[in-house]
């Protein structure tokens, strides 16, 4: 006897958009189930993505830290790594933000079920459970939230203990001696960071001719060169074209992006991390027989109110177009639960902040350099390097800058880039700005607290608008 179930909204995927979909459409009164295949709730972010990775970038970022406290005056010997405790503490991290996920759904009465869901027609959702029973359930409106999961490199086969994606990654079993990162993207880099900090020789393989494609290039470059004094070593315009998994030491085939550019060249690897971008993943969901379309990129297509080609299925996240970032895809589900309760959802796409947390970090938001010279747009350029800022001198973090860009006419600031430590925490306030469609001149002439790294922040808006005071 199949048991029916009807809801106002049911979710399919319980990562940051689906699960912050489902506990704000809770909140303006509606009837929310959520399903999700994985064992727990929180997605990719939570369980293999952002946080446990943020959980080894710290980690090992102390663990490196301890070699760099003698000009402080601190003397302490070498640091003894104890990698098992170090990934017990990425899972406990883990443990406790997807616990802290089914809490928010009990606590809001939303229905969280564990199974593999479809779409069976507009209003019609069938969950498969892990022992093949399924169940139909019957709602207003479907939210498709099933996410990305990591692109192929074709020719390499994944198996997560050698040749790995983020996922093995995030778990290896002892430090690898060589690691090779096919991808200078945020992952490759975060990674490559966490597994160099603890002994590992890195080097980077990247297609095109420079890192970080999409970030400002004065950025971009600056970091290179950071990372190459902390022991990177980057092989630009190349691209993998094989791994031969057969001896004890992987064999890696590097050829020159462009055919006849170069020689071709074997490199050898105890690891190869492949992160060469995510995919959407719509695999099973019986998208085709309801009519709801893809993009030329495999995403889900969606209207401005994140509608699909079918009416009352709905789509937020990495599975649509934009930034696969855990904030874009968590603001796309709060729009989406306002627009089903009759609110003006809305995300704006313009002020998006993007974080790498590397050691420094890089933060931007808003337009690049080369963005704004593309369309055509006259910008000014504040840029304040924080070896003249009095707290970072004390705290021996003068690696990096501030860089805004406000339009040469208007003086709105169109982007901000920063590179340096805590760079993820001092873009918002340009975040903020931006939101309001603040100018330079409201940042410069805005009192910050003294000292502080943020105070560049300040001085580069002075920068943009008029001149700074200490540079
Ligand atoms: P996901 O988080 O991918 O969740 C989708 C969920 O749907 C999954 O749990 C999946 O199991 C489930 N699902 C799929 N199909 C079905 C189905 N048919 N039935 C039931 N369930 C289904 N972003 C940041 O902003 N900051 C970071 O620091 C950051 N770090 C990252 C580090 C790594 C290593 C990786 C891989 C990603 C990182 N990201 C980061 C990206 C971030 O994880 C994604 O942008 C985010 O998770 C997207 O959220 P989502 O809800 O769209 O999808
Ligand atoms: P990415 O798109 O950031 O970088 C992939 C890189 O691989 C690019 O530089 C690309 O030019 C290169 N590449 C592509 N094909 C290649 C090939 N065959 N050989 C060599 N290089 C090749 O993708 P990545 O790093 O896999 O991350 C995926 C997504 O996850 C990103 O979109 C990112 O937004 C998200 N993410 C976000 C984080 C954060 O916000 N801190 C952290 C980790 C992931």
């Amino acid at each position: 006897l199949e048991k029916r179930m009807s809801y106002d909204l049911i979710i399919i995927g319980s990562g940051p958009g689906g699960y912050v979909c489902a506990v704000k459409a809770a909140q303006l009164g509606l009837k929310v189930a959520v399903i999700e295949k994985r064992a727990t709730y929180g997605g990719t972010c939570l369980n293999i993505g952002c946080i446990p990775s943020k959980a080894l970038l710290y980690a090992s970022e102390q663990f490196d830290h301890v070699g760099h406290l003698a000009p402080l005056g601190v003397k302490v010997g070498a640091p003894e790594l104890d990698l098992p405790a170090m990934l017990a503490h990425k899972d406990a991290t883990v443990k406790s933000n997807v616990d802290g996920v089914a809490y928010l759904f009990k606590k809001n009465k939303i229905d969280g079920i564990i199974g593999t869901g479809a779409i069976l027609a507009p209003g019609k959702v069938q969950v498969t459970k892990d022992d093949g029973t399924t169940e139909t359930l019957e709602t207003k409106a479907i939210v498709i939230a099933t996410g990305s999961d990591s692109t192929p490199l074709p020719g390499v086969a994944i198996d997560e203990k050698r040749v790995v994606t983020s996922t093995g990654a995030l778990e290896l079993a002892g430090v690898p001696k060589k690691l090779i990162v096919v991808g200078a993207g945020v992952i490759g880099l975060e990674l490559g960071s966490v597994w160099r900090r603890l002994g590992a020789e890195v080097t980077v393989v990247e297609f095109l001719d420079r890192i970080l494609p999409g970030m400002d290039g004065d950025v971009a470059k600056q970091f290179q060169r950071m990372l190459q004094k902390q022991g990177f070593t980057f092989k630009l315009g190349a691209k993998v074209t094989g791994v031969d998994t057969s001896g004890e030491m992987l064999k890696v085939s590097v050829a020159p992006a462009k055919d006849g550019a170069g020689d071709a060249e074997t490199l050898e690897a105890d690891v190869v991390l492949v992160a060469i971008g995510r995919r959407p993943y719509t695999e099973g969901l019986g998208l085709e027989a309801v009519g709801v379309v893809l993009d030329e990129r495999r995403r889900v297509k969606v209207d401005a109110h994140y509608q699909t080609t079918v009416p009352g299925i709905y789509a937020i996240g990495d599975v649509i177009a934009g930034p696969m970032l855990a904030h874009k895809a968590e603001d796309e589900g709060v729009a989406v639960a306002e627009i089903l309760a009759g609110q003006a959802g809305h995300v704006n796409y313009g002020a998006i902040p993007a974080v790498v947390y590397t050691n420094p970090e890089i933060a931007s938001v808003g337009q690049t350099e080369e963005e704004l010279k593309a369309a055509g747009i006259e910008y000014k350029v504040g840029k304040f390097p924080f070896s003249a800022n009095g707290r970072a001198r004390a705290m021996l973090a003068t690696e990096g800058f501030v860089k805004i860009l406000s339009d040469a006419k208007t003086d709105r600031v169109l982007g901000g880039h920063i590179v340096g430590v805590g760079a993820g925490e001092m873009i918002h306030e340009i975040v903020v700005l931006m939101e309001f469609a603040g100018s330079a001149e409201d940042l410069g002439r805005t009192t910050h607290a003294h000292p502080t790294m943020s105070e560049s922040v300040k001085e580069a808006a002075l920068g943009a608008w008029f001149k700074p005071i200490h540079l």
